[in-house]
């Protein structure tokens, strides 16, 4: 038997490793396979476990309010020594660019498992955008032992760091197995959150979602970001804007300052993930700083327009369904006011387009290590 530790600790790692814990434990005749949530987040981590039915095995549980990136990397590295100690994996999984993701690899390569990065591969190149994930990722590069790269872009990136070629496995990206999953698994089953937002959602209204959470932004770029919203929604008073709010208070705090009261802003706590799919599918346009739904959008046929002066995920804005205006106010509002006026522009923008998988990027994984003497 194989011993399998797959770690992450946001919501965004476990959206995209949930698939990939369900594949491994489909194969529990080869693989003994465990689950550590280091819990960076809390709740809006608890909402991924539940919709898709993960108990972990390890619950380190150490997100605190406003904490740290000092405190939160060495609680993780400190965290998991007890929990290779008990398991002692031969494998260990972490996923894309966070925290949890960089400590955990630092803690597995301490512990002498085998590190295996999901979501490897994507750069920038600019150290500090976006902070720290930019680092966070190179670091865990360095460190890990197999590379699941997305796309060949991204296994290009890893070739001209020197990392071996037998040891990069073009995937796709793991978060579009689980948007099939979920699309499909949707329909099927009641949700409380997607009847509530049908009383919002109107049929005969343009609706823009918008996400946002990048630390670089925090400060005078979120007050442009919203001073933006706050221009859009007064110009174009037909349209509904939906902001699921992250619930970092270095987003909430001016979010709610300077966007509550506005008619056509709705402001909402997170959303579980069938619930932000369904909007997603639901909404006209989409304005995000969001590495995520930069890659599930494209997927749906929606614009997004990036709140990003740079990106790791280049493959949509060179097909054209993504364009960066980082967090120019000039540039947001009049990119959306072109998209909601100019109906040429938006249908070039909102071809369906999926650069980033095909739904097999889990079992690509899984066949991978099983064929590792
Ligand atoms: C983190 C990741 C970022 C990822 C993002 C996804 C790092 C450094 N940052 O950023 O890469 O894109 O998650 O959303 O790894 N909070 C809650 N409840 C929650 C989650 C967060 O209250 O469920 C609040 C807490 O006060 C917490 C703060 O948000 O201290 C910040 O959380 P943290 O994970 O440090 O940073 P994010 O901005 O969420
Ligand atoms: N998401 C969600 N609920 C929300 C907002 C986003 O489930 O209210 C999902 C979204 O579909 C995507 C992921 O969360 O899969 C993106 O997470 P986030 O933007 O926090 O992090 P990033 O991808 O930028 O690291």
């Amino acid at each position: 038997m194989k011993k399998n530790l797959i770690v992450f600790g946001t919501r965004p790692e476990a959206i995209k490793m949930a698939p990939l814990v369900q594949e491994f434990k489909k194969h529990s005749d080869i693989f003994e396979t465990r689950v550590c949530v280091t819990a960076q987040h809390r709740e809006m981590l608890d909402q991924v476990l539940d919709f898709f039915n993960i108990q972990p095995e390890y619950d380190l549980n150490l997100m605190k309010a406003n904490q740290n990136l000092y405190s939160l990397t060495a609680d993780i590295i400190i965290g998991l020594k007890e929990v290779l100690e008990d398991f002692k994996p031969d494998y260990v999984y972490v996923h894309g660019d966070t925290t949890t993701t960089m400590a955990a690899s630092l803690a597995s390569f301490y512990s002498g498992a085998k590190i295996c990065h999901v979501e490897a591969g994507l750069r920038t190149n600019f150290k500090r955008t976006p902070f720290p994930e930019e680092m966070n990722r190179q670091l865990t590069g360095r460190i890990a032992d197999y590379h699941f790269a997305p796309t060949e872009a991204s296994k290009e990136n890893l070739l001209k760091e020197n990392i071996a070629s037998e040891t990069i496995l073009v995937t796709g990206n793991t978060v579009i197995d689980a948007l099939i999953d979920s699309s499909k698994r949707v329909e099927d089953i009641y949700n409380l959150e997607i009847e509530n937002l049908k009383k919002i959602v109107k049929k005969d209204v343009k609706t823009i979602l918008v996400t946002g959470h990048r630390r670089e932004n925090h400060g005078d770029g979120f007050i442009r970001i919203c001073e933006a919203l706050r221009e859009i929604a007064l110009i174009n008073q037909d349209v509904e804007i939906i902001y699921p709010v992250h619930l970092n208070p270095n987003v909430k705090r001016p979010v709610y300052e300077i966007l509550s009261g506005i008619d056509n802003i709705k402001l909402i706590e997170p959303l579980a993930y069938p619930a932000f799919v369904w909007l997603m599918d639901k909404s006209y346009l989409i304005i995000t700083d969001s590495g995520g739904v930069q890659e599930e959008a494209p997927s749906l046929g929606k614009p997004v327009l990036v709140m990003r002066e740079s990106t790791e995920r280049p493959e949509a804005v060179v097909a054209g369904t993504v364009i960066l205006v980082g967090t120019n106010k000039e540039l947001i509002v009049n990119e959306a006011n072109k998209l909601l006026n100019d109906e040429d522009k938006y249908t070039r923008m909102s071809v369906l387009h999926n650069p980033y998988g095909d739904g097999k990027a889990c079992e690509r994984i899984v066949n991978y290590i099983s064929n590792l003497e």
